[in-house]
């Protein structure tokens, strides 16, 4: 029977080792959490790394047995590679270009080349895996030349590649010296997906400029072949966030923390800490708030969860230090016995401890600098079973394309954000009940399996295509 191999970097769990004990946990982030739910359907399988060093070969064995039997493969990762490959060219280089903080890229050939190394790495264990009729599904900027790698081996197979993250504009996607390697490696799918519109015009432009190849409607022909690419929101697994909300012991919790927070109303805040998500903004934004509205002083906390992130890669490790030092300084100026203006925490929780953070919220603060899409504000949205709470959200994330109901600002505009906060901490319940059921409505609708079935659904379309031209 065909099957559906999903590949990304990561793995969604990843490796934890206690006294020689192995246990899994589940990984942080957009894809992992959109797509968790989703491949253990049928023989489906997950080709990915498991997020820790592994180098002796028993060891090796026990985990690819485990795994096996949740049907994922690993992609077993080096020290060297991790530095050069993960932290190195994904994170230093490519991360940092494509959310439009190329001051921050790292451009390295030594970088460059394990990055080309590890995509092959990746290649020969899907070639393992794949039969002639499976479908592979590529996911996001750690894997951007698997795709031709993958061609050249499985020429007729059928292959989809999805971008998580922003595609830049052509100025600045230029600035990379293997800009032209890159796209070539995307090329080798069959359909290119993207969350917006917007990003989907930036790569075609690029590919024209670049690699001289023109579109009609979103098809590239290339000389030997023609791909189409295409913009697909991706929803949340709206069941299980709304579901969750329901449970009683996500209401128990939630009453035990409200009656510990000494405060009439609670902004929430979560995200893993990155530059592109905009948290020393926000964290200013909110100082400003406080001295301009100071009726809301031991009123209103900002919880703020910050899941840890590529804490080796120096800019992550900055910014830790700017967020850990605004965050004292804005409790040291505003704390009283009773009431600190914010409740920070660096960890990751489970899912009812969030789903009860999302149901005390009154307001969600989702304010990166650039998001590719940006599922938390999904999450907080679907969480909300009253339906009473106020979302505000950056302009810059894709899913503000989407959430037109949300108080919209830009990250860069600090005044905009302060107003931004007074209106939604004042705004009249009718008013809040109004925009939440309208973005309910439509995340129900436009929910994961959705966005799942648009994107098979078109690649199943562009081979269908490809074959009629090809005898035409
Ligand atoms: C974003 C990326 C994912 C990545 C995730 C977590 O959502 O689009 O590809 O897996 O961040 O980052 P990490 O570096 O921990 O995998």
């Amino acid at each position: 029977m065909a099957k559906l191999i999903i590949v990304s970097n990561r793995l969604p769990v990843k490796l934890q080792e206690k006294d020689g004990q192995l246990s899994y946990q589940a990984s942080e982030g957009g894809l992992a959490t959109g797509l968790g739910s989703f491949y253990k359907k049928e023989n489906n399988l997950w080709i990915g790394w498991p997020g820790q060093v592994v180098s002796e070969e028993d060891k090796q064995e026990r985990i690819i047995d485990d795994l096996n039997k949740e049907n994922m493969h690993p992609v077993f990762l080096t020290e060297t590679e991790i530095k050069e490959f993960y932290e190195g060219f994904s994170n230093e280089t490519l991360w940092p270009t494509f959310h439009y903080f190329s001051q921050y890229a790292v451009y390295s050939q030594q970088l460059w080349e394990t990055y080309v190394k590890v995509n092959q790495k990746y290649c020969d264990e899907v070639v393992k895996q794949a039969g002639p009729e499976d479908t592979i599904w590529v996911h996001d900027y750690q894997l951007l030349l698997l795709p031709s790698m993958l061609r050249e081996k499985l020429p007729d197979s059928t292959i989809g590649f999805f971008q998580h993250i922003p595609f830049p504009s052509y100025e600045v996607f230029r600035l990379l010296p293997w800009r032209k390697e890159l796209l070539e490696g995307m090329l080798g799918s069959d359909l290119v997906g993207f969350h917006t519109y917007d990003d989907m015009r930036h790569f075609l432009s690029s590919v024209n400029r670049i690699v001289g190849y023109g579109s009609t409607h979103g098809w590239i022909n290339t000389p030997t072949r023609s791909l189409l690419v295409d913009s697909f929101p991706m929803g949340i697994d709206y069941d299980k966030y709304a579901g969750t909300a329901a449970l009683e012991e996500v209401k128990r919790r939630e009453n035990v923390y409200r009656g510990n927070l000494n405060a009439e109303k609670v902004i929430l805040s979560i995200d893993r800490l990155d530059y592109s998500k905009g948290i020393a903004q926000r964290l200013e934004a909110f100082e400003k708030f406080l001295e301009k509205y100071p009726e809301f002083q031991q009123k209103v906390t900002l919880l703020m969860l910050v899941v840890p992130s590529r804490d080796a890669v120096e800019k992550y490790k900055e910014l830790k230090e700017e967020v850990d030092e605004l965050v004292g300084r804005i409790n040291g100026k505003y704390s009283r016995i009773s009431w600190n203006p914010i409740q920070y925490f660096y960890r990751s929780y489970p899912l009812e401890t969030l789903s009860a953070f999302y149901r005390m919220a009154d307001v969600g603060l989702v304010t990166p600098m650039r998001d590719g899409m940006n599922l938390v504000c999904k999450e907080f949205v679907a969480s909300k079973l009253d339906q009473k709470g106020v979302l505000i959200l950056s302009e810059m994330a894709g899913a503000s394309k989407e959430l037109s109901d949300a108080i919209l600002i830009n990250p860069n505009d600090i005044n905009q954000m302060v107003e931004a906060l007074h209106q939604a901490l004042t705004m009249p319940e009718e008013e809040q009940i109004t925009h939440m059921r309208n973005m309910q409505t439509s995340l129900q609708r436009y929910n994961i399996h959705h966005w799942v079935s648009m994107f098979m659904d078109r690649l199943s379309y562009v081979k269908i295509k490809q074959l009629s031209l090809a005898t035409s």
